[in-house]
């Protein structure tokens, strides 16, 4: 991964995390074994990567605000719960109410996370910060379901920047492994081959994945 990327990123986490909810995020499950704390990282990694190789005129911060908070939904979706209903239409209003709650948020970042799961919701993201983000949070979810401890890197150096103690990490990194599928556990990758197709695919039109 690209060292000074992944210092904006833990570097935007920092800033969110003293005053957000940001570590909860740890706790619930996204995509695979994946929390949605990695997630929201690998998301704002692959963004920032994104602008810098297309070279795209787009605000930072923006982007990392957004990318870290677009799904800070705060809940685990897969519990059987009528409020998860519709996870895919909902849950970026809710993300955002959450963030509105926790944070002060720009134009840009509202509408990125507002509209990052289109074409889900019928209106597109407005800015190129949520363009990209939307084409992130796509690529990311599919790298995910294909491959055990995504952006590994850069998830430990956000515990050893952010973490009072090498328990509170541990306690952490656990609590993601604990929602673990058990094939996961026992195989370490996705079984079948629709996801390693699909990401197969996206790995040679974006050529993104060499970064990771
Ligand atoms: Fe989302
Ligand atoms: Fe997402």
């Amino acid at each position: 991964m690209d060292n000074l990327i992944c210092q904006e990123v833990v570097s935007a986490y920092r800033e969110l995390d003293a005053s957000g909810r940001l570590r909860l995020m740890g706790t619930f499950c996204a995509h695979g074994d994946c929390s949605v704390l990695r997630h929201s990282l690998g998301v704002a990694y692959v963004g920032l990567y994104r602008c810098d190789e297309r070279h795209l005129a787009c605000d930072r911060r923006s982007l990392l605000v957004a990318a870290l908070l677009h799904d800070y939904y705060l809940y685990d979706w897969h519990e059987d719960d009528r409020s998860h209903r519709l996870h895919g239409f909902r849950h970026p209003g809710c993300a955002l109410r959450n963030a509105r709650e926790d944070f002060s948020l720009d134009d840009r970042e509202i509408d990125a996370i507002a509209h990052h799961m289109f074409p889900l919701t019928p209106q597109p993201p407005r800015y190129v910060e949520g363009r990209v983000l939307c084409m992130a949070d796509k690529y990311c979810a599919i790298y995910e379901m294909s491959y055990a401890q995504p952006y590994e890197e850069l998830y430990r150096m956000v515990c050893e920047e952010t973490c009072a103690s090498v328990d509170e990490r541990e306690a952490g990194m656990a609590s993601t492994d604990t929602h673990a599928a058990p094939w996961r556990r026992r195989r370490g990758t996705l079984p079948g081959t629709r996801a390693s197709v699909i990401a197969f695919l996206l790995r040679h039109t974006l050529s993104t994945e060499r970064a990771i």
